[in-house]
């Protein structure tokens, strides 16, 4: 069993990809730490909250994160997504449960300090939090045992905007931060998600499982399935942050390679757009041209078995 602590901006598919968790023998979740993204952060605590006590979970912690970019403010989310309240406008009532007083980058430094090279931070947002985390205690890229995070495109192009994935463009600085550190670092980007596709049908066959979270997440899919029929004429949905876990379960469902990275951080076209130094500028790690020069290489996944992917995810989410 692997430590994990999930950053997440609850989120539809984030609340699909708890529930993975959740349901996976492979991982002791210390907690949940919250971040702006796909909603506010006092609706991403909420929703975290909820999603716990749901799942009858009510002993992992749920630290509250950042509330906005390190340097702008928090845009308003993308409702058009995830819904106003973020779960599909299904208005959960808040349930009974707080966040611990801990803020999340403190809570993600203890834990990464209490047990040393045993922490896997599974990110699903942007990456706000470790960016502080990092600044406030640069110890813990040498102790964390990984990061796997959800976003970043390297080789396709982005949803956000032409250039760039959502969480790398609600706050490209954090992210080249991030990623720019000494940590064993993934990237689960778009170039693996948007290969992979979980049907309607296959959502309907989870749905059948009859449980008060899973009774939750089937209908708040209801509006994230619209919104790809709307807007990617996808009969389905993308699988962004399950596929943080899957991968966490089963590496040899993805191809990956290594470059550094870089984001761009200015405010022009390619907001948030994930730059490996590819070309003539793709020489060994410490070798890259400026501004890649010295920066850490990155683990990439760029290809991924989709089939068993969804197979999987579903084996996992219809058990009791
Ligand atoms: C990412 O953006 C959010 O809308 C999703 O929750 C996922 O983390 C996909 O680009
Ligand atoms: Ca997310």
């Amino acid at each position: 069993m692997s430590k994990l602590i999930i950053d997440t901006d609850p989120g539809i598919d984030d609340s699909m990809a708890i529930q993975l968790a959740l349901a996976s023998k492979e991982f002791e979740i210390l907690g949940l730490t919250t971040v702006f993204g796909n909603i506010n952060v006092e609706l991403a605590t909420i929703n975290a909250l909820r999603l716990l006590q749901l799942a009858n979970k009510v002993e992992i912690p749920v630290a509250k994160g950042a509330s906005k970019p390190l340097k702008s403010e928090f845009s308003g989310g993308v409702p058009f997504v995830h819904g106003d309240d973020g779960q599909g406008n299904t208005w959960q009532p808040p349930g009974c449960l707080s966040p611990i007083s801990t803020p999340a980058d403190e809570f993600l430094i203890e834990q990464v300090l209490k047990f040393p090279k045993q922490v896997t931070i599974a990110a699903l947002g942007p990456l706000t939090n470790l960016a502080i985390a990092l600044s406030k205690e640069p110890e813990i890229q040498k102790l964390v045992k990984e990061i796997v995070f959800m976003g970043g495109n390297a080789f396709c192009s982005g949803n956000a905007t032409p250039a760039a994935e959502a969480n790398m463009f609600s706050d490209p600085d954090a992210a080249d931060l991030v990623l720019g550190a000494k940590w064993p670092i993934t990237m689960i980007g778009l170039d693996v998600t948007h290969k992979t596709i979980i049907s309607k049908e296959a959502l309907e066959k989870i749905s059948e499982f009859d449980s008060p979270l899973n009774n939750h997440i089937t209908k708040a899919y209801q509006f994230y399935l619209d919104f790809f029929r709307r807007v990617n004429k996808i009969d389905g949905t993308y699988v962004h942050d399950a596929s943080v876990f899957t991968y966490l379960i089963d590496r040899t469902l993805y191809k990956t390679v290594t470059y550094p990275i870089r984001v761009e951080t200015q405010d022009c076209l390619s907001k948030g757009k994930t730059w490996p130094s590819l070309g003539d500028a793709d020489h060994e790690e410490g070798e890259a041209l400026q501004p890649w020069k010295n920066r850490p290489k990155v683990t990439i996944c760029v290809d991924v078995n989709s089939e068993k992917v969804i197979a999987l995810m579903q084996k996992r989410l219809t058990k009791g």
